[in-house]
């Protein structure tokens, strides 16, 4: 791989020693490895620092229409450490479930800062939002907008929570079909047009127990054209002012959600936030002139996920054994795989891999990497050009910071990998590396 290529998949600190190895904020991944094991997810502090500077510099810059808060999706990848460091850089988290509530508790993130998403969150989920205190509850569907009506009613002390109405704004994305949200059939949010959206903040309004502060949607992830925010901003702002008009009530926030991609090999480049951040400032001015004249514009709020984290994060894996098969395929098998990160197999997602002890080697060959796990979907890369990797090499997958470790499982009762945060102080383990005895106490004893 060229110094080129691995300027642009890799998190910022990474570079070759002068044995030219790979290294991470000054520290060499193979003595990362020999003292964390494999397989290791190693995430860069300073890449993280920097997408998180580079949202709030750009929307500075270059959005001026209303204040903005910038909240990052803690699905893309959450541990303390992270809430943390999202929270030192001045943003806000979204969540999506009692755990990541629970994680952003521990590592003492102001609650207030806080939004609970989710299309099915449960009675002690909602309660513990309460408890805690959060700052925002989205609003999904008709249950829970009920549910949480009675948990109000029950617990608050003189509180109304704040939510946010989500709403399926039936706005097209050019991603793959799993990654599309806000389209008509979406499992998330109030349908549009069906009039179910407009008499579910009715309902909020009329009863007064939960304070509708704003309204929310999200169209997709991995977008690469600004038109989805413009459209989801514009169709937020044509349903308020028809809210304005039935009851005189108008949001105070809108979000257009998260999504933005990330560049990866093969495809087209993706535009910086500059570019995002000048289409929502035309967006919201745009639907305000159209629909909200004389009124105020509302603060806009954006969740963006992979592209704060996914850069940040790589995956290392050793190599094991070497098949060649008679029906043409070469597999290079290493002792991770669809367990660890599950988004080849679950939405053909394309990674690229190089050698940790020479990364500038030239391809040699095309190969399969294949993971350890008994499926035969189990691959990382299904044509990866490598040099010939020898077994007990160390191979990288960069690019793997976000959506892979969140939806990591016990598959084949393989304990989960270690995780760690590196800079150049410190190397701090944000997660140890699970083992056998995690996973038999779940039984309990016979
Ligand atoms: C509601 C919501 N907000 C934000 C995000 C984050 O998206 P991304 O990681 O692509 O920025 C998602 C991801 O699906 C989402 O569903």
């Amino acid at each position: 791989m060229s110094q080129l290529v691995l300027a642009k998949l890799l998190p910022d600190s990474a570079g070759l020693d002068q044995g030219g190895e790979l290294h991470i904020a000054d520290r060499n991944i193979r003595e990362l490895v020999e003292e964390y094991g494999t397989p290791l997810y190693i995430f860069d502090r300073a890449t993280i620092v920097h997408a998180c500077r580079g949202y709030l510099k750009a929307l500075s810059e270059h959005y001026r229409a209303s204040g903005v808060r910038v909240i990052y999706a803690a699905k893309a990848y959450l541990a303390p450490h992270i809430a943390r460091l999202v929270e030192e850089q001045g943003m806000g988290l979204d969540v999506v479930s009692g755990g990541e509530l629970l994680v952003a508790q521990r590592a003492g993130f102001p609650m207030e800062r806080v939004s609970f998403h989710g299309n099915n969150k449960s009675e002690s989920e909602l309660r513990l939002a309460l408890r805690l205190g959060v700052g925002r509850i989205v609003l999904d569907n008709w249950s829970e907008l009920e549910l949480l009506t009675r948990l109000a009613c029950e617990e608050r002390e003189g509180q109304r929570p704040r939510v946010l109405l989500r709403i399926a704004p039936d706005v097209e994305t050019d991603t793959h079909r799993y990654l599309q949200t806000g389209h008509a059939a979406a499992k998330f949010g109030f349908p549009l047009g069906s009039g179910e959206a407009r008499a579910a903040a009715a309902r909020i309004i009329d009863q007064g127990v939960l304070e509708l502060v704003g309204l929310h949607a999200h169209s997709g992830t991995m977008l690469r054209e600004t038109r989805p925010y413009e459209e989801c901003l514009e169709r937020l702002l044509a349903f308020a002012d028809g809210l304005y008009d039935d009851c005189g009530w108008w949001p105070k926030e809108i979000s257009p959600g998260g999504g933005w991609a990330i560049g990866v090999p093969g495809q087209e480049e993706v535009p910086g936030v500059a570019v995002l951040a000048g289409a929502l400032q035309a967006g919201m001015e745009r639907g305000m002139g159209r629909y909200g004249q004389g009124r105020p514009v509302p603060e806009l709020i954006i969740e963006p996920g992979r592209s704060i984290i996914a850069r940040a994060g790589v995956a290392v894996y050793r190599v094991g054994a070497r098949k060649v098969t008679p029906g043409g395929v070469t597999y290079v098998f290493v002792d991770g795989g669809m367990a660890d990160n599950i988004r080849p197999a679950l939405y053909g997602a394309r990674y690229s891999a190089l050698a940790v002890e020479r990364p500038l080697a030239a391809s040699e060959e095309r190969v399969c990497v294949a993971g350890r796990y008994c499926e035969s979907g189990d691959m990382l890369i299904e044509e990866a050009e490598l040099p010939r990797m020898r077994e007990g090499e160390l191979l990288l997958l960069p690019l793997a910071g976000a959506y892979c470790l969140p939806m990591a499982s016990n598959y084949n009762l393989v304990p989960r990998p270690a995780v760690i945060l590196v800079d150049e102080q410190c190397v701090q383990v944000m997660e140890r590396r699970e083992t056998y005895e995690d996973l038999l106490t779940r039984y309990g004893e016979l």
